[in-house]
């Protein structure tokens, strides 16, 4: 059993790796492996919406410069997923969204069913909004997203800051355990024949008149 926790800060040892590393503690406490990924801090591309991972149906974005093809297999690999962000303006940080946007088009339907929680770090404001945001990603995409004692939001500027927040920690460690056994519950019920639901095919509407459209 296996968690992908995903480091969404330019920073490799912030705030948002500090918080994420009191979560992966707690998961591998309670016997779940788990693997911090950085996105690092080199340009990652947004999503252009060529609609060619579509066409061609293989989970991967066209753009391989950058971590998305990466993350999309290992996230695929793992049984759920921690996405943390430092706040920006009120909102996750835009490389993490960035990516976020290429990894779930492209290979979201390798990540359904599996839990997930994003988790959010700021100096003061904007940290529900951000982890908000994040788990937006998961609930568009049939996974559970795992609760814990608070939002999944901790305080702290200058890295290392939120080593002073132990609410936010507790909130962290919290997350790790609940996330651990949601996973061997999960692991349980398919024991005991019980297994995700079929996806029915997407219904679209969107909100247009054709009638009213002008050709
Ligand atoms: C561009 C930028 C925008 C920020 N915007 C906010 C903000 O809206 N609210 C806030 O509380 N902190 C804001 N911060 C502070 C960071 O969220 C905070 O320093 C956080 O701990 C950084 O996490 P990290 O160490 O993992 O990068 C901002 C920082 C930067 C660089």
């Amino acid at each position: 059993m296996k968690v992908l926790l995903i480091n969404g800060s330019p920073r490799m040892a912030g705030n948002t790796a500090r918080a994420l590393q009191e979560a992966a503690a707690a998961l591998q406490a309670e016997g779940v492996e788990a693997e911090v990924a950085w996105i690092g801090n080199k340009e990652i591309r947004g999503c252009i919406a060529c609609g060619i991972c579509g066409k061609k149906g293989d989970n991967r974005c066209v753009f391989d410069s950058d971590p998305c093809n990466e993350l999309i297999r290992k996230a695929a690999a793992a049984d759920g997923l921690i996405v943390g962000s430092p706040v920006y303006y009120a909102g996750a940080a835009g490389s993490l969204i960035a990516l976020l946007d290429r990894m779930f088009y492209a290979g979201g339907s390798l990540l359904r069913f599996k839990p997930a929680a994003g988790v959010a770090v700021a100096r003061r404001a904007g940290a529900i909004e951000a982890a908000d945001q994040i788990n937006k990603y998961f609930q568009i995409n049939s996974m559970p997203v795992v609760g814990t004692s608070y939002w999944g939001i901790a305080f702290g500027r200058t890295p290392g800051e939120v080593e002073g927040d132990g609410e936010g920690l507790h909130t962290m460690r919290t997350l790790g355990r609940n996330m651990a056994w949601l996973l061997k519950s999960l692991e349980a019920a398919r024991e005991a024949g019980i297994t995700p639901p079929e996806i029915e095919p997407k219904v679209m509407t969107n909100y247009v008149r054709e009638d009213a459209l002008e050709r």
